[in-house]
C-alpha cells in the first residue's frame, strides 16, 4: 500500500515548479483579459469625467469591467488621497466577496490589505484598505457611526438597476451627505464623489434624481445568442432543467452551462439529481463538474465558480439570480432559464412579508440570456413558451415598493432622519408601508410616543445588525435568562436549510432529526442542534482529524454542515454585539419554558391560535394560516403558537413555530394584547380601519 501511494506524493512535489509557471501564466492571462475589457479604452475619459463631475452615472453592459476596473482606475488617478477610501456597494454579498478577491489578485495584493470587503458578519479590511467592496446594507450601517462617511473620497453605488431597498435608501442618503460635505468644506475641499453604475440603459431616472447628473456610456460587446422556448409549459421545472442540461451536454459543443434556479434548496436538489445521472452518461462524453453559487454559500466556495474546469470537463454552474448581473463567470456558452425568481413581497395590511417564487421580468430574462454571449455566440433555453415571455412584466418593481420597511425606518431614525415620509426617495414606497413600519417599531418599543428613537431600546436595536424583531428578541432575552438560546435561534434562522433531507433518504433523515426534536417547537429543536454541534466541535478540538469527525457527525445526523458552520459564525458575531452593549449572555439550561416565554414576549406580533378546523388564525391581523410541512409542529393541534415566517404558496403557511400558552400574551405584551380603543376614520391615511391609527398618530405628532 505504502509503495502505491508514493508516486502520487512525488507528483505533488514535482508540481511545485509547474505551479509557479502556472501562476505566472495566470497573471499573464488576467492581464490580457483586462486589456480586452470594453472599459479599458474608456479609462482616461472616465477619470476625466470623475474629476469634472461630483456625481456621475455610468452605464455599461454586464461584463464590460465596471466593477473590477473602475475602482482601480480611480485609485491610480489619485482619488484615494489622504487615506480616503474608494467604496463600492453591491446589492449581494457574493458579488462583494468574489469581486474583491478578483481585484486583489489583479493588483497582486493579499485580500484584506489594499483591497478588501465588508459584508454582514464578515469583515476583510484593514487600515491599509483603499478599495473596499461592500454590500449596500453595510454602507448604510457605517453611516450610523460616521454620518458624513468621511472615510470615503469616492462612493460607487454599483448594480443600481437592481434597486434593492438598501440601494434606494443609500441613493437618497448619499445625495444629502454629498450636499452636507460640500456645505461644510466648500465645493473644492473634500467633496464626496458619487458614481452610480448600472447595467441597463434606463439611466435617465438616476440622472434626474441627482439633478441631471452626467451620464457616460461604455460601449459594450455582445455576441448573438440563439433563444429557444418550450412548446408547452413545464410542470416540473427541476426535471425540465435537468433534461435540458443533459441534452446540451450530450449534443452540443464544449462550453460551460449556467442554470438559473431559485434558491439554495433547489440548487442542492439539482446538484444531487445531476450526480445521480452521471454514471449513466454515454461513454466518451465530457466529464461534468457541478459548481453552485448562491448567497448563503461560504465565501471560499463562492470563489470556486470562477475557476475554469479542467480539460475534458464541462462546468455546470447552478446559480440564483446572483449570476444575472452581479457576477460574471467566464466560459459560459449555454444558459438554461426556467424563468423564475424568488422575490420579496409585502402586504402592509397584514404586516407580513413573504418570499415567493414569481416569473422574472423581460429585463431579467434578457440579462440571463445575455450571459451566454459574452465570449462568443451562445444559446439560451427558456423553459417556458414564447407566449409567456410576451406576457412578462417589462421591468422588476423596485424592492422598496414591496418589502417590509421596519428595518430601514429604524435605520433612518437612527441616522436622525425623523421625517421618514418626507425622505428624498427616488421612488416613494407606499405610504401605508411606512406607516405600518412606524407602528411596528412603536409596538416593539423602538420608538417613543413622538416617533423618536427610544433610549436605550431603539438605539440598541438599531445597533444590532438584525431585523428589528430579532434585535428586540435578543435585547429581552437576558431578562428570561436565555440569551444563549435566543442567540442560537436567531443565528440558525439567519441561514437556510439546516436539515439535509435527500429525496431517497427521507426516512433516515427524519429518524436522524428525531434526536434533536422538541415537542415544543422548531426553535428549541434548532437550539438543540446548535448545542449538539458545538459539543461535538469542543469534544474533538481543532485540526484535520476533527474536521473529518465533524463532517462525519453532520452526515450521520443529516445536517447541512455549511449552513450550520455559518450559523455558528453568526452566533459569535451577534454575541460580540450583545456584549458590546453590555448585556449579559445567560443560558436557561434545560428550562425551556423560560425560553418559550421569551419567544412569546418577542414574537407576540406573530402569534396564532388554533381554530376548530385545525387551521390557525393570527391574532394581530386575523389571517388564516397553516403550519408548514417542514415544521415539526406540522399536524399537531396546539392551542397557541408563535412563528417567524409566513410563506405563501397555494395557501398561507407559518414556519418556525413554537407552542406557547395564550395567557402569556396579555401578561408579556400587555401594550398590545390589552384593550385597544376603536377609532373611526383616520385623518392621515383616511382608512376607516383602526389598525392604521397607531402609525398615523405617530406621523402626526
Ligand atoms: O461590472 P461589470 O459587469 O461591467 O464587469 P466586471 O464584474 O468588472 O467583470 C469584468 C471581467 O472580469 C469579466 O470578464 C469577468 O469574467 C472577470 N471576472 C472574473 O474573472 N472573476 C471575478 N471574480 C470577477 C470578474
Ligand atoms: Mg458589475
Amino acid at each position: 500500500m505504502a509503495a502505491s501511494k508514493s508516486p502520487g506524493r512525488f507528483k505533488q512535489r514535482n508540481a511545485i515548479a509547474p505551479h509557479s509557471q502556472q501562476a505566472s501564466a495566470r497573471r499573464k492571462s488576467i492581464e490580457e483579459q483586462r486589456r480586452a475589457l470594453p472599459i479599458t479604452i474608456a479609462r482616461q475619459k472616465l477619470v476625466d469625467e470623475v474629476h469634472k463631475n461630483d456625481t456621475l452615472v455610468i452605464i455599461g453592459e454586464t461584463g464590460s469591467g465596471k466593477t473590477t476596473q473602475l475602482p482601480q482606475f480611480l485609485l491610480r488617478a489619485g482619488f484615494s488621497k489622504r487615506g480616503k477610501m474608494i467604496g463600492i456597494t453591491q446589492p449581494r454579498r457574493v458579488a462583494a466577496v468574489t469581486v474583491a478577491t478578483r481585484v486583489a489578485e489583479e493588483m497582486g495584493s493579499e485580500l484584506g490589505r489594499e483591497v478588501g470587503y465588508s459584508i454582514r458578519f464578515e469583515d476583510a479590511t484593514s487600515d491599509l484598505t483603499r478599495i473596499k467592496y461592500m454590500t449596500d446594507g453595510m454602507l448604510l450601517r457605517e453611516a450610523l457611526l460616521d454620518p458624513l462617511l468621511r472615510k470615503y473620497g469616492v462612493i460607487v453605488i454599483d448594480e443600481a438597476h437592481e434597486r434593492t431597498v438598501h440601494t434606494d435608501v443609500l441613493l437618497g442618503l448619499l445625495k444629502g451627505v454629498q450636499a452636507k460635505r460640500t456645505e461644510e468644506h466648500g465645493p473644492k475641499k473634500e467633496p464626496l464623489k458619487l458614481i452610480v453604475m448600472s447595467a441597463t440603459l434606463d439611466a435617465q431616472g438616476f440622472s434626474t434624481f441627482f439633478n441631471n447628473a452626467k451620464i457616460v456610456y461604455i460601449q459594450g460587446r455582445q455576441f448573438p445568442v440563439e433563444i429557444f422556448y418550450t412548446f408547452t409549459s413545464e410542470a416540473d421545472i427541476l426535471d425540465a432543467s435537468l433534461i435540458t442540461l443533459l441534452q446540451i451536454h450530450t449534443e452540443e459543443e464544449p462550453g460551460d452551462i449556467l442554470v438559473f434556479l431559485t434558491g439554495q434548496e433547489e440548487i442542492e436538489s439539482m446538484d444531487r439529481l445531476i450526480h445521480d445521472r452521471l454514471p449513466r452518461l454515454p461513454p466518451g462524453s465530457l466529464k461534468i463538474q457541478v459548481v453552485p453559487i448562491y448567497a448563503a454559500l461560504p465565501s471560499e466556495q463562492q470563489v470556486k465558480a470562477f475557476i475554469p474546469a479542467p480539460p475534458g470537463t464541462r462546468k455546470v454552474i447552478l446559480a440564483t439570480n446572483i449570476a444575472e448581473t452581479s457576477v460574471t463567470i467566464p466560459g459560459i456558452r449555454y444558459v438554461v432559464d426556467p424563468g423564475l425568481v424568488k422575490s420579496r413581497s409585502y402586504n402592509p395590511r397584514i404586516g407580513l412579508e413573504s418570499l415567493i417564487v414569481v416569473p422574472v421580468s423581460k429585463a431579467q430574462a434578457l440579462q440571463r440570456s445575455g450571459r451566454a454571449g459574452r465570449e462568443g455566440p451562445g444559446k439560451c433555453y427558456r423553459l417556458y413558451m414564447e407566449e409567456t415571455f410576451k406576457q412578462l412584466e417589462n421591468a422588476t418593481v423596485p424592492e422598496i415598493k414591496r418589502c417590509n420597511l421596519a428595518s430601514v425606518v429604524l435605520q433612518l431614525k437612527a441616522l436622525g432622519i425623523d421625517d421618514v415620509l418626507g425622505f428624498d426617495f427616488m421612488d416613494k414606497p407606499p405610504k401605508m408601508a411606512i406607516l405600518k413600519s412606524l407602528e411596528h417599531l412603536y409596538i416593539l418599543g423602538a420608538l417613543t410616543d413622538e416617533a423618536k428613537l427610544s433610549d436605550p431600546v431603539g438605539i440598541q436595536m438599531a445597533r444590532l445588525p438584525l431585523e428589528p424583531l430579532y434585535a428586540k428578541a435578543l435585547l429581552i432575552s437576558a431578562n428570561f435568562n436565555c440569551s444563549k438560546e435566543m442567540l442560537s435561534a436567531v443565528a440558525m434562522l439567519s441561514v437556510e436549510s439546516i436539515f439535509f433531507v435527500p429525496k431517497d433518504k427521507k426516512k433516515e433523515a427524519d429518524a436522524a432529526k428525531q434526536r434533536f426534536l422538541s415537542g415544543d417547537g422548531d426553535h428549541i429543536t434548532l437550539v438543540s442542534v446548535m448545542r449538539a454541534f458545538t459539543d461535538e466541535v469542543n469534544k474533538s478540538g481543532g485540526g484535520v482529524v476533527s474536521k473529518k469527525q465533524i463532517l462525519r457527525w453532520c452526515i450521520e445526523n443529516y445536517i447541512n454542515m455549511r449552513s450550520l458552520k455559518r450559523a455558528v459564525d453568526i452566533y459569535r458575531q451577534i454575541e460580540g454585539c450583545i456584549q458590546a452593549i453590555n448585556l449579559p449572555v445567560l443560558s436557561c439550561g434545560e428550562d425551556f419554558t423560560s425560553f418559550r416565554r421569551c419567544l412569546a414576549a418577542a414574537f407576540f406580533l406573530n402569534a396564532a391560535c388554533l381554530q376548530q378546523d385545525g387551521t390557525y388564525r393570527t391574532l394581530a391581523n386575523n389571517q388564516v394560516v397553516s403550519v408548514h410541512p417542514s415544521s415539526i409542529m406540522h399536524g399537531k393541534k396546539l392551542d397557541c403558537v408563535v412563528f417567524n415566517e409566513l410563506v405563501k404558496t397555494n395557501k398561507q403557511f407559518i414556519r418556525n413555530v413554537t407552542r406557547i400558552d395564550s395567557l402569556w400574551l396579555p401578561e408579556l405584551a400587555p401594550h398590545f394584547y390589552g384593550t385597544r380603543d376603536a377609532v373611526s376614520a383616520c385623518p392621515v391615511c383616511e382608512s376607516s380601519s383602526d389598525d392604521m391609527i397607531l402609525g398615523c398618530r405617530l406621523v402626526q405628532t
